[in-house]
């Protein structure tokens, strides 16, 4: 069994991440950008694992360090992993953000080819396990793993079949791999996002639009009436990675505004 951690520590101890090293894939924008901020503000020491290049620019702003990596690529995964543990003397990471994922409009499932099918299942669930298991193995001391998934997964949306099936498969693989590690000390869970203005979802105006929505109103399309801003999302990945949530195990958070309510 492992050690009964509740004892009677204060409060902003159990939401420090100091002395945590943390790995955010897709952190050169938007929510990633976010959790990769707030995570280190909370103290953690944090590498940013972005495909894109210009994400070197958006890690020096933030003060993160930074490992060019496409999850899809095992070798630049492994090298990522290794820079987020760079300096410990060991391999050993605290944190996985396994953010980085692909939401391109997918349009009628009859028009929705193999190869998009392929590409989108590709990045979001094939290489968010992989990034899961190697960031497990380097866990030897327990850890966090936070999958990014989406509203999308519990529902069916018209029009975005393939990434509602890969965020599916993000929550099945979260409760699994959350029966899985558990026992080892490793927390796993998801958060499921409401729609959020990002530069990913700014892209799909011109698609939104010929579809008659309003990006504007599909963003605060919730009870709330607020936009979905990157950091109500990266406000939850602190908690979900501190020690506030240190029984919260296979959980899907839904962060959307209360638009499934
Ligand atoms: N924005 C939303 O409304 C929303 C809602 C639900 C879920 N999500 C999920 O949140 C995550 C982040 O979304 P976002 O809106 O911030 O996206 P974004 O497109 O604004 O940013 C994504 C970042 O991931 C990087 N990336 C993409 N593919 C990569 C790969 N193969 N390897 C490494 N990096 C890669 C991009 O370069 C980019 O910096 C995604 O998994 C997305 O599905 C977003």
């Amino acid at each position: 069994m492992n050690e009964n951690r509740i004892e009677a520590r204060p409060l902003e101890a159990l939401i420090d991440l100091r002395g945590k090293r943390a790995l955010v894939t897709g952190g050169g924008k938007g929510i990633g950008r976010a959790i990769a901020s707030r995570f280190l503000e909370a103290g953690a020491a944090v590498t940013i694992a972005d495909a894109d290049p210009d994400a070197a620019s958006t890690a020096a702003e933030v003060g993160a360090a930074f490992a060019r990596c496409d999850i899809t690529q095992p070798g630049d995964l492994a090298e990522a992993l290794s820079a987020a543990a760079a300096g410990t003397g060991t391999d050993a990471i605290d944190v996985l953000v396994n953010n980085a994922g692909i939401f391109p409009t997918t349009g009628s499932m009859l028009d929705a080819t193999d190869e998009f099918v392929a590409r989108m299942l590709e990045v979001n669930v094939r290489a968010q396990f992989s990034a899961a298991r190697e960031a497990a193995k380097r866990m030897p001391n327990g850890g966090c793993i936070i999958n990014m998934a989406s509203i999308a997964a519990l529902g069916g949306g018209a029009h975005i079949s393939a990434y509602s099936a890969s965020k599916a498969a993000v929550v099945a693989l979260t409760r699994a791999f959350a029966n899985e590690l558990g026992p080892k000390g490793i927390r796993v869970n998801a958060i499921a996002p409401g729609v959020i203005d990002t530069p990913g979802v700014r892209a799909e105006t011109p698609a939104l639009l010929a579809s008659g929505l309003d990006i504007e109103t599909v963003i605060a399309a919730n009870p709330l009436r607020t936009a979905g801003h990157p950091d109500h999302i990266a406000r939850v990945a602190v908690f979900l990675a501190s020690e506030l949530a240190c029984f919260v195990n296979g959980h899907v958070l839904v962060v959307d505004g209360g638009s499934r309510a």
